[in-house]
């Protein structure tokens, strides 16, 4: 038995804060059950010295593998064991210390790849990690969240490597981490100039961190017809990995995603992660209007009514086994609406407590929730 503790990051955003170490127990249930194999009980909110941890049992010796899958939570800042302090002699009075414990997020790339962007409608990239982790976490392969970050391999038993689909990207929040995690990125968005706008950024970035890389904005056409502007890009995380050919990708689509089974081979994604449109200001109408090159204007479709014909288009480019996250505003659609449709896309969502305790408060108008299901 293994009692440990975590740091919860100090969050640059001062409402997300107030609930972070919540929803940090939330995950960190999440992650027990799928990838830590039902070891982890107790978990609680603590305040040790005015400052938020979350306490939590581990059933057995602490291993590197569990050491790398906690380590990436979302909120997680330092981690640390909780051992018996000064006793004076008497164990029942122990003071309980909190020994460091070191462990590094598998992340292969520079942080500052998901913190220098900076615009209206961004997702925070703390609650970003925490929808991808519980993404991944409702796939057949949740160890990967916690497996060496060799990305030559995928994995630790070769496995390939997670693709990680955000069909309404906005500039790249998804994207970014999926590459920092060692991972392939497809994004679609209708906002031609976010697609635009992604592209100036990564390849700045990848210029600037010296990678090897190519990288392409262009018109993609079929049959003579335009399908919109796209960005590729294939970068080594080393001159010897590109060299020898190995390389990250990321491609992004300026398409409404209703199309992006035109774009996106079907059965050919892990995980399909996404904040949705929260209909309002910076949401569907200040953003996504198709006042871009993109298509049509989005506000004739409510952000439920949007996600009601996207989520049938977006299982079939599920591999089985694979998973859908989606955060959106519950102001504007109920948890069991979101429930529902997955349901009846032939997918099977994760509905259990542990999954209804993320729901936080954005801002005045906006509550947000995630839901996760799996493709049979
Ligand atoms: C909440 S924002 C996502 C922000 C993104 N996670 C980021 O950090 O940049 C929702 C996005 O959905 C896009 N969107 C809205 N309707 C869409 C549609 N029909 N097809 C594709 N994208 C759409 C908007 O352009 C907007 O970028």
């Amino acid at each position: 038995m293994t009692r440990l503790a975590f740091l919860v990051s100090p969050s640059h955003n001062r409402v997300y804060a107030a609930d972070a170490p919540r929803l940090a127990a939330a995950e960190l249930r999440v992650l027990g059950d799928r990838a830590l194999d039902g070891r982890v009980s107790d978990v609680a909110e603590q305040t040790v010295a005015g400052v938020p941890y979350v306490g939590f049992t581990l059933d057995g010796a602490l291993s590197d593998a569990d050491t790398r899958a906690i380590a990436n939570l979302s909120s997680l800042y330092a981690l640390f064991e909780t051992v018996p302090g000064d006793t004076d002699g008497d164990a029942a009075t122990a003071t309980r210390l909190l020994r460091p414990v070191l462990a590094p997020r598998r992340d292969v790339l520079p942080s500052d790849l998901l913190t220098i962007q900076k615009y209206a409608g961004k997702t925070n990239e703390d609650f970003t990690r925490l929808l991808l982790n519980t993404t991944v976490l409702a796939t057949d392969r949740p160890d990967a969240l916690g497996a060496p970050a060799d990305v030559l391999t995928g994995g630790p038993r070769g496995e390939r490597r997670l693709r990680v689909l955000d069909p309404m990207c906005g500039r790249g929040t998804t994207l970014n981490l999926a590459l920092a995690s060692g991972w392939d990125a497809i994004g679609v968005d209708l906002d031609t100039q976010d697609v635009e706008a992604y592209a100036t950024f990564l390849r700045t970035w990848l210029k600037t961190h010296r990678y090897k890389h190519a990288a392409d904005l262009s018109t993609q056409r079929r049959d003579g017809k335009s399908l919109g502007r796209r960005f590729h890009a294939a970068f080594g995380l080393t001159r010897e990995e590109w060299a020898a050919g190995r390389s990250l990708e990321v491609t992004v689509h300026a398409a409404d995603t209703l199309r992006t089974a035109e774009l996106v081979k079907p059965g050919s994604v892990d995980v399909v992660v996404t904040d949705a449109p929260y209909g309002v200001q910076h949401g569907t109408r200040s953003r996504g209007t198709g006042t871009g090159r993109g298509g049509r204007d989005v506000l004739d479709r409510s952000p439920l009514a949007l996600l009601e014909q996207a989520v049938p288009v977006w299982s079939r480019l599920l591999r089985r086994g694979g998973a859908v996250g989606i955060s959106w505003n519950t102001r504007v659609a109920p948890r069991d609406a979101l429930v529902s449709l997955l349901a009846d896309a032939g997918l099977e969502p994760a509905d259990d407590a542990t999954h209804r305790g993320f729901a936080h408060r954005v801002d005045q108008s906006i509550q947000r929730d995630l839901v996760v299901a799996r493709k049979p």
